[in-house]
């Protein structure tokens, strides 16, 4: 993606070659290193090539800076070059470039993001529960930084397939379908309607039955057996199931607006059996314990002992990573897959690190072409820092997790109570309360644990979806009150005034913001950008009178270019804007 930085850094790559010929051949690019000021006044952007080219060429890093700024093609866009310290470059960019950037911004319906060269397929693998079990909030995790990611990457123009890898296979069915039969056959023969709930419950009383009784236990084998060799009644009841489990999960991505297809791990049964084979056939297995594993050099338990990643049980059932080989295939193979994300906690990452081992020694995936992540997430916390559980102490379900987000932030809009109408009440606080989980949880650093506070995530000051929520509301107030038909303007943006400057910069990067997200995978990173472009919204209005001055339409349009960045970088993070609030 063409940035301003990236821009900036050929002219520094062209600079240090053409100072220091010597460098040309097998010139290491990443070498060159721009990173943005961090004291604005200073300039905007910063070199820090010099230090590190000292070593190579036995110079004094201060020399080298000079040497370099002296070949640097400033064209339109840099302003002036100095050096500071033992031999930082800082980098002032022209303000008319900036104006112009800026003013494209304004006019682009993809707000400056080109299109990517060749569309990329990618496939994010997210929310994936598990069938007969509550969702929970780890679950809620994967569900919004999943989405927040295929939303980035489709409004970058690529071709998202969002996957729900559900848990919705395995000998546990064997347990629950024995147990239906006995306790409530009417919901098995789809006479009775039940909810997840229900199925939680017997799936619970199941397995302990399982423990105790042996002809139950006989019994739940039988229909293990019964389900894998594609036994109607056992198939009817598995699906019956599923479909229970799926409405209940459906309800937490409407609430949500989560796009998902449901891919489950059933999905590649039929495949599991050739998948086994052909790593036999590889080479890759070895059998141990009568279990089919593949051991993988530099995995060990806790005891030091190697630690496989295994294929096919003892008793000869397939398991997780069985269908996590056969979904990497199928994934490059009938996808055709350019990268493939999955979201899970990060208690998961030993297995990902040996699935995508694995798949390269299969040759299922070439690394070199294919990229894998593993996005990996912390814990979510309660108040007392401990694993989130609600009062009773059970796991809280995620759905009235969610509607306590919304009825909150009812309270909080009847609070401040701005004469709005009970409807109005109700679609807002509906944005704001879920609007506020996503972003509480997209804000912190992924990898760390995070601390759930409906308090604390619907504040209106802060780093909040509340104040950025507020802050764009605010922009359409001024625009309301100043009552000028924005698209009739014929004036141009254009940037003056010091804190314009510095707005101006920052609406100029939102492309570099998104891109350094497509690299790191790291939602945090949009938040801090959209919480700073509302900070430096807030000084602009205040050092730039917009109503009835000489700059009152240019400056209209530099609101109107904020607003714009605003809604859209808030929907990639899954967050609605409102008009009022
Ligand atoms: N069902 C799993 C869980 O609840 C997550 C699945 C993630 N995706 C995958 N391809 N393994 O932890």
């Amino acid at each position: 993606m063409k940035t301003m930085v990236s821009t900036i850094a050929i002219f520094f790559n062209d600079a240090i070659i053409a100072a220091f010929p010597q460098l040309k051949d097998n010139f290491d690019e990443t070498i060159v290193e721009i990173t943005p000021n961090k004291q604005e006044n200073r300039g905007h952007y910063q070199c820090n090539s010099a230090m590190r080219l000292t070593k190579i060429l036995k110079k004094n890093p201060r020399d080298i800076a000079a040497a370099i700024c002296e070949n640097v093609d400033k064209g339109d866009i840099i302003e002036s070059l100095d050096v500071a310290g033992p031999g930082f470059v800082n980098i002032t960019i022209k303000t008319s470039y900036l104006t112009t950037l800026v003013q494209n911004i304004y006019e682009d319906p993809r707000l400056g993001i080109e299109e990517p060269e060749k569309s990329q397929k990618i496939v994010i693998d997210f929310s994936s529960p598990n069938t007969a079990k509550e969702m929970h909030v780890g679950h809620l995790r994967s569900t919004i930084i999943g989405d927040c990611l295929a939303r980035l990457f489709e409004f970058l123009g690529h071709d998202v397939l969002r996957l729900n890898h559900i848990g919705d296979w395995g000998t546990a069915f064997g347990m629950l379908i024995a147990y239906m039969k006995e306790e409530v056959p009417h919901v098995l023969d789809g006479s009775e309607d039940t909810d997840l709930t229900h199925l939680v419950t017997w799936y619970k009383a199941s397995k302990k039955r399982f423990d105790e009784d042996e002809t139950f236990k006989k019994k739940s084998q039988q229909e293990v057996v019964a389900l894998q060799s594609g036994d109607g009644n056992a198939l009817k009841a598995w699906s019956i199931i599923c479909e229970i489990s799926r409405n209940a999960y459906q309800e937490v991505y409407d609430i949500l607006d989560v796009k998902l297809i449901e891919r489950g791990e059933s999905f590649y049964n039929p495949t599991l059996a050739y998948v086994v084979a052909d790593l036999e056939n590889k080479g890759l297995v070895e059998v141990s314990g009568g279990a089919k594993c593949i051991f993988l050099e530099g995995f060990v338990n806790r005891e030091g002992n190697p630690l496989p990643l295994m294929v096919q049980k003892s008793d000869g059932g397939y398991n997780y990573d069985t269908t996590d080989m056969a979904a990497i295939r199928q994934r490059v193979e009938e996808e055709h897959a350019d990268r493939i994300i999955y979201v899970t906690d990060a208690g998961q990452a030993t297995h990902f690190k040996m699935i995508f081992q694995a798949a390269e020694k299969a040759q299922y995936v070439d690394t070199k072409k294919i990229r894998l992540d593993h996005v990996p997430f912390g814990l979510v916390l309660g108040p007392d820092g401990k694993k989130f559980k609600t009062r009773s102490g059970e796991t809280e379900r995620l759905i009235d997790l969610l509607t306590n987000a919304v009825q909150r932030a009812k309270e909080i809009l009847h609070e401040r109570d701005n004469a709005m109408s009970e409807e109005d009440i109700t679609t807002i606080a509906e944005a704001l309360g879920i609007g506020s989980v996503k972003y509480a949880d997209l804000s912190c650093h992924r990898t760390g644990d995070y601390t759930f506070s409906y308090e604390r995530m619907l504040k209106f000051e802060g780093n909040t979806a509340a104040y950025l929520m507020y802050s764009y509301v605010r922009i359409h107030g001024i625009q309301r009150k100043i009552n000028v038909d924005i698209t009739a303007i014929k004036e141009k943006i254009n940037l003056q005034h010091p804190s314009e400057i510095s707005l101006g910069l920052h609406i100029a990067r939102f492309n570099e913001a998104l891109e350094s997200i497509t690299r790191d995978l790291l939602p945090n990173r949009l938040t801090d950008y959209l919480y700073n472009l509302a900070e430096k919204f807030n000084a602009f209005f205040r050092d730039c009178r917009v109503e009835g001055t000489a700059e009152q339409n240019q400056r209209l349009l530099l609101c109107e270019t904020t607003a714009q960045i605003m809604r859209q970088g808030l929907n990639i993070l899954g967050v609605t804007t409102v008009e009022r609030m």
